[in-house]
């Protein structure tokens, strides 16, 4: 009996613990009702300072062509990813959402990645496309078309982390004997990989 009580107090102080940890994985709820983000000030906390709400402008309005200028999409992912997160749509900062338009060209990808800071969901407005929906992402535009989707997240700054630029491009660089033993191939591999992703996406 004794011990069954001891385990029960042991169980709520451990939920007492780690709920804070889970309340803490998203952004927080707003606290006013909008605070227009100040791209000047210094972010904290995954959102910028306010501006004086008497000098909030038309910072809730966004308005882009995706195909505005040549093919945005002739580039080696074959995509082009138009962001409205909170430096491109100040008036989402501190909401707790963001949204981007993706376009596709025919076999484009928007390369495997994950969003260290939110969940994302998709709509697949034109065009067909293979689309995975665990942790790591990989848009891929499987039609003969054009295509493009929408996706939300639930955060104004989900942040994006390339899984192959991270692996092969990043500063410094992952040694390569790290990569063979990883991936189970050669070091001439690797180095080949790594020759595609100086220049970054
Ligand atoms: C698409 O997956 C995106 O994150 O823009
Ligand atoms: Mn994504």
């Amino acid at each position: 009996m004794e011990r069954s009580k001891t385990l029960a107090a042991l169980f709520i102080h451990t939920l007492v613990l780690v709920s804070p940890l889970l309340v803490m994985a998203t952004d927080p709820d707003p606290l006013q009702d909008f605070c227009v983000a100040d791209l000047n000030g210094v972010p904290s906390v995954n959102g910028y300072p306010c501006k004086p709400p008497s000098s909030a402008g038309d910072e809730f309005l966004f308005s882009s062509r995706a195909t505005m200028g040549g093919d945005p999409t002739s580039n080696p992912n074959g995509s082009n990813v138009t962001e409205l997160d909170v430096t491109h749509w100040p008036g989402v900062n501190t909401l707790g959402m963001s949204m981007n338009r993706v376009d596709f060209a025919p076999g484009g990808t928007n390369p495997p990645h994950i969003h260290p800071r939110a969940t994302e969901v998709g709509l697949v407005t034109r065009g067909e496309r293979h689309h995975r929906q665990p942790r790591i992402r990989e848009p891929f535009n499987i039609g003969k078309e054009e295509a493009s989707m929408v996706v939300s997240f639930n955060s104004q700054n989900p942040g994006i982390v390339f899984v192959p630029l991270t692996m092969f491009g990043s500063s410094p660089p992952i040694p390569t004997p790290v990569l063979v033993k990883a991936l189970r191939v050669d070091a001439q591999v690797v180095d080949l990989i790594k020759s595609k992703f100086t220049g970054g996406y």
